[in-house]
């Protein structure tokens, strides 16, 4: 099965590229969106950004909430999900004895991120271990509140991880949060254009700040992403750069917050401006649109981790309902032993010009193989990597 969307995208003809997940891939029209926008910036800067970039940005806001249902007026474009999270701890006050809960499937930047914040305040990070392979969604909820305790102060859960590609079941977890009043950050730095996402609905159940990526999945250019804060945290509320915004004038019915985010120093908007570009293109492709690509996506995922899984001779690391377009597999300790984790990606590279991390997960010396599954790779660039795996035993 060949995709028909390939040529959409600049990627080398000659790779098998199964890693959407790491960075994204930008489509061509996207790219030439952001090029026309580049030159309109150049041909004269300041009607660029003192008139057409507040009412562009606020358009391409509203769009881009509107898509994950989420309210426009708590949403902030920012580079990306690491910024998110970044400005999450540097909105929180933490003191010596608190509790900070990620799980150990997140991703390791932010984890540095809460550990040093954790570190500055006399705080403490407390990782809750989530079983991989043989992930359930009843395993990864008990795993996560077994972790709680009358000291938690803030929580990080990723929407979909990045070491293994689990989708988290958000709506079990929440709730327990919002009872005990506990702060939650969702990493959703792969959920946008890969699964549903419904901050409205996930608001009501607890959610308290939402980080995401436009340049992952959406397939926006380059440093688009979000951070979007519940409406009672946004009094306050500051983004990292303090700029003109904190005590500049209000315009008729501009919040506080709002004036601090959209203006944080200059630097090229145009990521953020593609984002409804990209999403307006990838769901052109479909029929059904969004949702569609979500389950085409999704279907070949599930298909080819059985096909690897079968080359691997492993089970199924994860529930099928905890997939969405990643899928990752511990790989056995007697492939290849004398490679480590890059090592081998290296390999696979160089040898066989398939494209896909390999982490040195959970810990040093363990690897495990991810694939990603965008609308420019198929079961094509899978039988490569099978045919690549093969000759490694
Ligand atoms: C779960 C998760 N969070 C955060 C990030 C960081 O994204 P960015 O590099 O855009 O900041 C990634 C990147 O792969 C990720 O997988």
């Amino acid at each position: 099965m060949s995709t028909p969307w390939r040529h959409h995208w600049q990627l080398d003809p000659d790779l098998a590229f199964l890693n959407h997940g790491s960075f994204g891939a930008t489509p061509r029209v996207v790219l030439e969106a952001q090029a026309r926008l580049r030159a309109r910036m150049e041909a004269n800067p300041v009607d660029f950004f003192a008139r057409f970039l507040p009412v562009a940005l606020t358009e391409a806001r509203r769009q881009v909430a509107d898509w994950i249902h989420a309210d426009p007026e708590g949403l902030v474009f920012v580079p990306n999900a690491s910024s998110g999270v970044a400005t999450v701890l540097a909105n929180a006050t933490f003191g010596p004895g608190d509790e900070l809960l990620v799980t150990d499937h997140a991703y390791g930047a932010c984890k540095n991120a809460f550990a040093l914040a954790a570190q500055r305040s006399g705080a403490r990070v407390v990782t809750a271990h989530i079983p991989f392979p043989g992930t359930t969604a009843e395993a990864i909820v008990a795993s996560v509140l077994a972790a709680v305790t009358e000291r938690t102060r803030l929580v990080m859960l990723d929407h979909v991880t990045s070491p293994t590609g689990l989708v988290f079941p958000l709506e079990a977890l929440l709730p327990h949060f919002a009872a005990r009043g506990i702060e939650v950050l969702i990493d959703g730095a792969h959920a946008p254009g890969m699964v549903d996402v419904d901050i409205d609905h996930l608001a009501t159940l607890g959610l308290t700040y939402y980080a995401a990526n436009g340049h992952k999945w959406p397939c926006a250019a380059k440093g688009a992403a979000l951070l979007w804060v519940h409406a009672a945290r946004r009094d306050g509320f500051h983004p990292l750069v303090i700029s003109h915004g904190l005590t500049a004038p209000l315009a008729p019915g501009q919040s506080r917050f709002r004036a601090e985010h959209d203006w944080t120093g200059t630097s090229d908007p145009s990521p953020y401006l593609t984002w409804p570009d990209a999403v307006a293109f990838i769901a052109s492709l479909d029929p059904q649109g969004w949702a569609g690509i979500r389950k085409r996506n999704h279907d070949l995922t599930v298909l080819a981790r059985d096909r690897i899984a079968t080359a691997l001779q492993i089970a199924a690391p994860a529930d099928d309902a905890l997939l969405g377009s990643l899928a990752s597999f511990p790989l056995p300790p007697d492939l290849a032993p004398e490679l480590d984790a890059m090592a081998l990606h290296t390999r696979l590279f160089r040898e066989h010009r398939v494209e896909l991390p390999i982490f040195p997960w959970p810990a040093a010396g363990q690897r495990v193989l991810r694939i990603a599954i965008h609308l420019h790779s198929d079961l094509d660039d899978v039988a490569r990597l099978i045919e690549a795996l093969a000759t490694l035993r």
